[in-house]
């Protein structure tokens, strides 16, 4: 696949998206949402763990490209949000195979939302987090208003959203919203590390899980019936019998 703005590498089940506009500090715009799309939908089906980076060592991501939607209208505003979150931030939420956001500089705005879509996040020392959306006017708007809080609990969300200041990686990882800080030359290897971790299981299994910790946070939806549900159907698939039928061997699962 070829892209402009993205860059992807593929090392047998693990793929990596570098998303490739440095001297925009990899910033999003509607090509690059695109293309990310694009991206996600063709590795999901072709590896076990996807981990998402920016190019360089300044930036994750600096926010959604604002010189792209300066001169929008209201409608052209909604426009950007409903499908920036259809086409990214919610599909990549959703999506069966792990998404791991290796956060290497700068993640503000669409960056850190892109960050927080992910199924989590791990950090470079340099990496600075916020959302800055309130000091131009206007408001998260993938998704950043209702992941954030989720993550680190309404209060420092209000906070964060609020001041649109920016929090160190260290101070992110005492907030939760990241789960380990490296120097920068550590942090694909440590992604690549848990990513092996998760290798070692089953793909399907993993999937389920997926659907039922977000159901957790889908209103409408009960999350105990969605587990229950998953569960139920995890009896009937080939990893469950070859996981179990292992563990009685005394022998490492074969997962397909
Ligand atoms: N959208 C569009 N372009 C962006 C961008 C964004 N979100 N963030 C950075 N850039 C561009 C800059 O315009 C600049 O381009 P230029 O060289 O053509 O002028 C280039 O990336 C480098 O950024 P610069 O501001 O010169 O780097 P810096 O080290 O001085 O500052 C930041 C880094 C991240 C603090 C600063 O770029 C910034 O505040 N960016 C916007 C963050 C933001 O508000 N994001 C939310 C958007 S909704």
């Amino acid at each position: 696949m070829n892209f402009e703005n993205i860059l992807i590498e593929q090392k047998e089940h693990l793929s990596t998206i570098t998303i490739n506009r440095p001297s925009k500090l990899n910033a999003l715009n509607k090509k690059t949402i695109e293309e990310l799309h694009e991206a996600f939908k063709h590795l999901a089906s072709r590896t076990k763990v996807i981990i998402i980076t920016g190019s360089g060592e300044k930036a994750f991501v600096a926010g959604a490209d604002i010189s792209e939607f300066a001169d929008f209208n209201v409608e052209e505003g909604a426009d950007l949000a409903r499908k920036g979150q259809e086409l990214l931030f919610d599909y990549v939420q959703n999506l069966n195979t792990p998404v791991i956001a290796a956060v290497n500089g700068f993640a503000l705005g669409g960056g850190l939302e892109l960050a927080m879509a992910a199924h989590f996040r791990v950090a470079s020392s340099n990496a600075k987090m916020g959302l800055p959306e309130v000091s131009l006017g206007v408001i998260p708007g993938y998704g950043g208003t209702q992941r954030l809080p989720q993550l680190v609990g309404k209060g420092k969300a209000m906070e964060l959203i609020m001041t649109a200041g920016m929090i160190s990686a260290e101070e992110a990882k005492d907030w939760g919203l990241v789960n380990y800080v490296v120097e920068q030359e550590e942090l694909l290897p440590l992604c690549e590390k848990l990513a092996s971790k998760i290798m070692r299981n089953s793909s399907v299994a993993i999937s389920a899980a997926i659907k039922a910790v977000n159901a957790n946070y889908e209103s409408n939806i009960n999350g105990f019936d969605v587990e229950i549900t998953q569960f139920g159907e995890s009896f009937g698939t080939n990893d469950f019998k070859e996981g179990t039928t292992a563990f009685l061997e005394k022998r490492k699962p074969n997962f397909e």
